[in-house]
């Protein structure tokens, strides 16, 4: 017998669970991969886990602006690792996040929504301090690509024809879609965001007319994120926060997955794309718990 104790919570994550959404979608292949249950909650832990070992030797002291999961990833590694880290968020972030962060003992600093990435960039330039920077930074989707893609890929034997993926800074859909269309290229990537968010444009005909105003965390950007990368997607629909909430709530009562808004958000993409989605194998990846949005959402 070999044992399997980890050395610290960073070894714990991975290797999430893929469910098949049988129940909202009894006539179709559609499955999830629930990144939720990764230690820090999240889908970012192995975004922070990837960026973390490129940093710079000698490190003491880390920043980044989040919506707030990546902040949570970081704030528990910086834990793990005896890293200072300070995190800004928009103050529209749900409490139960905010004191997530707070909970593993970083520094919070809530910002008007404009100004949480130059809140962080400030903070760098005043304390010397290692900025992640998941917008600009290549080793976002390089994570997926590396990590989350191949674990996909593997659980689902390779039984994928679309894989469709909620976009906020874009590392998740451009990291695990190059892979898998890597593995094959028939596999389609597509793309879902709240109305008026901006990747919709960079790869479709159809213009972002109106103001991005969204209440589901995580997903959509006013200015599209370096981090997206346009050639590995071939769609983007957009879905209105009303029905990504229904969606959402329905995936708690008929499949028992409490997940978050960005998940309801990408299940009402699927919803709205199935019609063209017949006798094909759909995954997609459901981010983060919707027990940090009980007092938002639910
Ligand atoms: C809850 C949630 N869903 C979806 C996403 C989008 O993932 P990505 O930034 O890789 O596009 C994020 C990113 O912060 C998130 O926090």
């Amino acid at each position: 017998m070999q044992s399997q104790v980890k050395a610290s919570v960073m070894e714990a994550i991975g290797e999430t669970p893929v469910v098949r959404l049988g129940r909202i979608f009894p006539a179709a292949s559609v499955v999830a991969k629930l990144e939720y249950m990764n230690p820090g909650g999240s889908i970012k832990d192995r975004m922070v886990r990837h960026m973390l070992r490129g940093m710079p030797s000698g490190t003491a002291h880390v920043v980044e602006s989040s919506s707030g999961n990546t902040g949570a990833a970081l704030a528990m590694a910086s834990a793990v690792m005896g890293l200072r880290c300070d995190v800004t968020v928009p103050d529209t972030t749900s409490s139960e996040k905010v004191k997530r962060i707070a909970a593993y003992g970083a520094a919070i600093h809530l910002c008007p929504p404009d100004d949480y990435h130059a809140a962080a960039e400030r903070l760098v330039s005043e304390n010397e301090a290692h900025y992640l920077d998941q917008y600009c930074t290549p080793l976002n989707r390089e994570a997926h690509y590396r990590d989350t893609g191949p674990e996909l890929w593997r659980q689902l034997a390779g039984e994928v024809d679309v894989f469709v993926c909620g976009v906020g800074s874009g590392g998740t859909i451009s990291g695990i879609g190059r892979y898998l269309k890597e593995q094959n290229a028939g596999v389609r990537v597509i793309g879902v965001e709240p109305p008026h968010s901006a990747y919709r444009k960079l790869v479709t005909d159809r213009p972002a007319e109106g103001v991005f105003k969204s209440a589901i965390e995580g997903v959509g950007k006013r200015q599209a994120s370096r981090s997206f990368d346009p050639a590995v997607v071939d769609d983007v629909v957009q879905v209105r926060d009303e029905d990504a909430l229904d969606w959402c709530r329905r995936l708690a009562q008929k499949e028992g997955i409490l997940a978050g808004g960005s998940s309801g958000c990408v299940v009402a993409g699927i919803a709205q794309l199935l019609p063209k989605l017949h006798g094909l194998r759909v995954a997609t990846v459901f981010p983060d718990s919707g027990v940090y949005y009980l007092s938002k959402y639910f």
